[in-house]
């Protein structure tokens, strides 16, 4: 009898313990850009979502589909479309992760481009804290606490000599002298704000 017993405990740990990992894994996910806009588009609050999807960053995936991009491809010998080649898409979409099965998480679709949470991180923690602050009127919620304020390192993942139209000219800076990235001439060309809000 104890011996049947023990097999049983036995075996409900090795369940429990091959199917904790699946649980414990916590912190924020991905939500994608519609859920930004219900909150980031006000005219009043600087229609960021507007912003975004005028840009190059939102059509970064379709540039992919473009006769340039096939050129661009073809140099490289990739022998594959690019807007299905891993060595493309880690830059020209958001979260893709090639070692990843899939490589996108699930809220995240490759038409999509580069979005919101590229630079901000993933937001789900985000969206709950903005639910409160603005559902519930609880301002006491600090909106920054989940939320990545993106800097110029963050530019530098994807602007960089490892991207194939990499051009060392692009920018050319006050003094005159050129540089592939300049991060506040290239800001200036994706700026978005809240106006009016200090900045810390
Ligand atoms: C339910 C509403 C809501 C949603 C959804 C939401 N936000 Fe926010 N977010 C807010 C509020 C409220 C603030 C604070 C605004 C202020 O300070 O005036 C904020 C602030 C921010 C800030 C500035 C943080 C700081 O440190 O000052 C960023 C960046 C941001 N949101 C990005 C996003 C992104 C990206 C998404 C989508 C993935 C998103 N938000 C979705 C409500 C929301
Ligand atoms: C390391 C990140 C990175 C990788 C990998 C990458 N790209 Fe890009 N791509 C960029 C960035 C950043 C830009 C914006 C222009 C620049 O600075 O190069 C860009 C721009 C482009 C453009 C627009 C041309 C231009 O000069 O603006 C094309 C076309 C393109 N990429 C094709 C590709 C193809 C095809 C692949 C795969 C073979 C690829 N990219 C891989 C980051 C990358
Ligand atoms: C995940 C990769 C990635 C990150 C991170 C990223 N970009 Fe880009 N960016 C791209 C790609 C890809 C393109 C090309 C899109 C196209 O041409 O369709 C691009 C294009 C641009 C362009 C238009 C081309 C040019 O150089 O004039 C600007 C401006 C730009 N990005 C600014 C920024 C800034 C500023 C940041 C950081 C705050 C940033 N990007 C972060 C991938 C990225
Ligand atoms: C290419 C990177 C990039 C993308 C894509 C991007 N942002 Fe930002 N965002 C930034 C940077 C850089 C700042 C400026 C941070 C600062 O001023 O300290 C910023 C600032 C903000 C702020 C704070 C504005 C303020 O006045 O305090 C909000 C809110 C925000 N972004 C929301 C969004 C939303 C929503 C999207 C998508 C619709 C988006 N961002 C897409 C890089 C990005």
């Amino acid at each position: 009898m104890d011996g049947r017993l023990m097999i049983a405990v036995m075996f409900l740990l090795s369940v429990v313990c091959t199917s904790v990992p699946a649980y414990a894994v916590e912190g924020p996910e991905y939500v994608g850009h519609s859920q930004c806009k219900i909150c980031h588009n006000k005219k009043e609050e600087g229609e960021i979502w507007n912003v975004w999807s005028t840009k190059k960053h939102a059509k970064a995936y379709e540039m992919l589909g473009s006769p340039e991009a096939k050129e661009v491809a073809e140099k490289k010998g990739l022998g594959k479309p690019p807007q299905e080649a891993p060595e493309c898409l880690r830059c020209h979409v958001t979260a893709y992760n090639p070692e990843k099965d899939p490589p996108l998480p699930a809220k995240i679709a490759m038409k999509d481009g580069v979005q919101c949470e590229t630079c901000h991180g993933p937001a789900s923690l985000h969206v709950k804290d903005g639910q409160a602050f603005k559902m519930k009127k609880d301002t006491s919620v600090d909106m920054s606490a989940h939320m990545t304020r993106a800097d110029e390192n963050v530019c530098r993942r994807c602007h960089n000599e490892e991207s194939p139209t990499w051009n060392p000219e692009r920018y050319t800076r006050e003094d005159g002298t050129k540089t592939g990235f300049d991060y506040e001439q290239a800001w200036k060309k994706i700026e978005h704000s809240i106006p009016g809000k200090e900045k810390k």
